[in-house]
């Protein structure tokens, strides 16, 4: 089982980062395999001018269709999700994220923001027709420290949420691979046809 997580802060000391570790954390104890994908993975052209032809953005397509289940980890900026997020959002093909649930987490310096999620992710979640569209963790800034190690320290309330939601999400993670899907699907059509 495979799950994808596409980090869309432009940060190197990146908050939502922190929400990513820890839900891929519980998901590594329940052997669930994950990737993280973030804007540094890419050579800047690439993102800027959609350049679906080159082989970082081509692999990117590869690691969203191979998983079965999608983080999607942005900050709010303006009152929306970060840009970041956006241009690689833009380089996943037309319903690309078809069955498989995604998990949104997303960090802000005002709870005011809180509802980013619901009114500025869901809608191009919706469009690349992912299955099951968790309602999605909002953290705000304080919620989020660093101890003396540099480690983060979440508050509690804040990590409860993350484990709650990575239990949904784990839930909703189909219980056979891609693959294996597929060959089903394909199984039952000719069943039919052969009816
Ligand atoms: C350019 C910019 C715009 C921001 N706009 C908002 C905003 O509109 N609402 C809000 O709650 N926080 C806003 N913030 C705060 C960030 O969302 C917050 O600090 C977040 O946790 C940063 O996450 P990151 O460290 O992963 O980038 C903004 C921060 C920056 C740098």
């Amino acid at each position: 089982m495979k799950v994808l997580a596409i980090s869309g802060s432009p940060s190197r000391q990146s908050r939502t980062a922190k929400l990513i570790d820890k839900v891929s954390g519980l998901l590594q104890e329940q052997d669930i395999e994950t990737r993280l994908v973030t804007i540094y993975d890419f050579p800047p052209d690439a993102l800027i001018y959609a350049d679906f032809a080159h082989p970082t953005v081509q692999d990117f397509q590869q690691k969203v269709k191979a998983a079965d289940g999608i983080i999607i980890a942005s900050p709010v900026y303006k009152a929306a999700y970060a840009g970041a997020l956006k241009v690689m959002l833009d380089l996943i093909p037309e319903g690309g994220f078809a069955g498989k649930p995604v998990l949104p987490l997303a960090s802000g310096g005002s709870p005011g923001h809180l509802l980013a999620v619901d009114y500025a992710i869901k809608p191009v979640l919706a469009a690349l027709k992912a299955s099951d569209i968790h309602q999605g963790v909002f953290a705000i800034d304080s919620q989020i420290g660093k101890g003396d190690g540099g480690e983060a320290l979440l508050a509690e309330e804040l990590d409860l949420r993350l484990t709650q939601a990575a239990q949904d999400f784990i839930e909703q993670l189909p219980l056979t691979p891609p693959r294996a899907r597929r060959d089903a699907d394909t199984r039952h059509v000719i069943s039919r046809i052969s009816l």
